[in-house]
């Protein structure tokens, strides 16, 4: 997709498909000046009442002959003189939608003077951008015909003065910067898990290096695991065919004296739970459990295009979680690379026990900050639902930084607290901890309460994504949240927001 922005009057500019904002049944001032130049065309229709008073109503008028606006799209706004930005997103996605259902080629979105939160011009460019982009994305890799591909190619954001023409174009950029990274994350989470193996996520890290002199790769394998004394980690693998692999991403964008920021995925490839085996309905959906690892990917693409100067790592810890005749089972204790001991009383909780070695690996680039992400429990689910990821974090700083960046690109995160007083419920009788919290309750919590164990060294937050990682239903397919939250914070670190 191509981004420009324009100051031409509105009147003149030639286009396929003009977006115009319509509040209620008032017209916005773009649309004035096209329904004075169509004789009141599009006043008629909203009178008429073709625009549904719904907010992200829309409603697509073909347009005379030889007109420079070939088609006019009304978007209904509703009463509110100023959007949020959750608004906004929903919003533009209806409009993405509708044009799409046009025969457009490119289009002209009039909609950059509306009032959204108190978001800056950039902002909203750069919203109206990844979501434009992202529209794009469709899975096709294992159909055996092609799907037909989306015809919108071009778009421009018109823009009223000179003084915000280059804050819309940066904004332009760096939204075609997220979506690109998006897609990197959607396409590997919705790759089916016989295809997306923790080996197809080190080639990926390779691929998306390839070409760019700031980012570097490691890639680890069991052998070279064992040595470092990943117990934790190599105890999740031991039941599958598929090796287990520690990913290493380098993006080095400021001098080396800059404490990188760390970013961890996790990456299960498949989770059937292991000994302690998953129930059979709906299980598919575990080839989503390596949506960390894939939003850590997504973003050292994003970063790469950005060139954000800033330091980062990303560290993806990749395994699948299959029974077998070598798998860990209940009861079993291993010990990780902290040299902390674990009583892996249920094999279906093995995102902690992954994520547990990077936490500890990831002191070895002595970090500024370390953020994982993780599909990690279905109590983070129970407790938000599927608007807000879990954050926890042992650091007030860094969690209001997050908790900031995620309302300003719409992808939302909450925070959980992670108190003392929940640590004994890991107690153990046979290890230092035990990998389930004792009782049923605070799931999410508890899992979070695991990992700062292996956190102590460094500010740190946990973001449990299990949640927002994936659509389920009919629209079933990676969302790529929370790629856009941890860009938003990257740009602010490199204020660059
Ligand atoms: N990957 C799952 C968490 C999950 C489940 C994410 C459903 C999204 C949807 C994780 O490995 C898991 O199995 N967690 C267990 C933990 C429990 C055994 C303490 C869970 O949530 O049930
Ligand atoms: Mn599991
Ligand atoms: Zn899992």
């Amino acid at each position: 997709m191509q981004f420009s922005v324009s100051r031409n009057p509105v009147a003149q500019e030639k286009t396929a498909c003009a977006i115009v904002a319509v509040h209620a049944t008032r017209l916005s001032a773009e649309a004035q000046i096209l329904d004075k130049l169509y004789q009141g065309h599009l006043s008629q229709a909203v009178k008429a009442g073709d625009l549904a008073s719904k907010r992200g109503a829309t409603l697509s008028l073909f347009m005379p002959k030889a007109s420079n606006h070939k088609r006019v799209l009304l978007v209904q706004l509703g009463k509110e003189k100023t959007l949020s930005i959750i608004a906004f997103k929903s919003l533009m996605q209806s409009v993405a939608k509708a044009v799409h259902a046009t025969n457009a080629s490119n289009a002209l979105s009039l909609l950059m003077s509306l009032n959204v939160d108190d978001s800056s011009p950039r902002a909203i460019a750069r919203l109206q951008s990844t979501i434009f982009s992202d529209s794009l994305y469709q899975y096709s890799e294992t159909f055996s015909k092609e799907k037909s591909v989306h015809k919108l190619k071009r778009i421009t954001l018109h823009c009223s003065d000179n003084a915000t023409l280059r804050q819309i174009q940066t904004g332009c950029a760096q939204g075609k910067a997220i979506a690109s990274g998006m897609a990197v994350t959607k396409h590997l989470g919705d790759l089916p898990a016989n295809i997306c193996t923790p080996t197809h996520l080190a080639d990926e890290a390779k691929a998306i290096k390839k070409g760019n002199k700031r980012l570097s790769v490691q890639v680890l394998n069991e052998a070279e695991m064992k040595k470092l004394g990943m117990g934790s980690l190599l105890s999740v693998s031991a039941g599958s065919a598929e090796q287990a692999k520690l990913i290493a991403m380098q993006y080095k964008g400021a001098a080396a004296s800059k404490k990188p920021i760390v970013l961890i995925g996790k990456g299960i490839t498949f989770d059937t739970g292991g000994i302690s085996l998953k129930q059979g309905a709906g299980m598919d959906e575990m080839k989503f459990d390596m949506c960390g690892a894939a939003t850590v990917l997504g973003l050292m693409k994003t970063l790469a295009e950005l060139d954000l100067p800033i330091n980062v790592v990303g560290i993806v810890a990749a395994a699948e979680n299959m029974p077998g005749s070598k798998a860990t089972k209940p009861g079993d204790v291993v010990t990780s690379m902290s040299g902390q001991t674990i009583e892996i009383l249920n094999t279906d909780a093995e995102g902690r026990l992954v994520l547990c070695d990077a936490l500890t690996y990831a002191a070895r680039y002595k970090p500024d900050v370390v953020i994982d992400m993780a599909t990690l429990t279905g109590a983070c689910i129970v407790a938000l639902g599927f608007e807000a990821c879990g954050l926890m974090s042992n650091s007030d700083q860094l969690s209001a930084d997050l908790l900031a960046s995620g309302q300003a690109s719409a992808d939302r995160a909450w925070r959980l607290p992670i108190w003392d007083e929940y640590q004994s419920s890991l107690d153990s009788n046979f290890a230092d901890m035990a990998n389930i919290g004792s009782g049923r309750w605070a799931g999410a919590i508890t899992a979070g309460c695991f990992l700062e164990r292996f956190a102590k060294d460094y500010q740190w937050a946990h973001l449990d994504i299990a949640g927002v990682a994936w659509n389920m239903g009919k629209n079933k397919g990676a969302t790529a949240r929370p790629v856009p939250l941890l860009t938003e914070y990257l740009l602010r670190r490199a204020k660059q927001a």
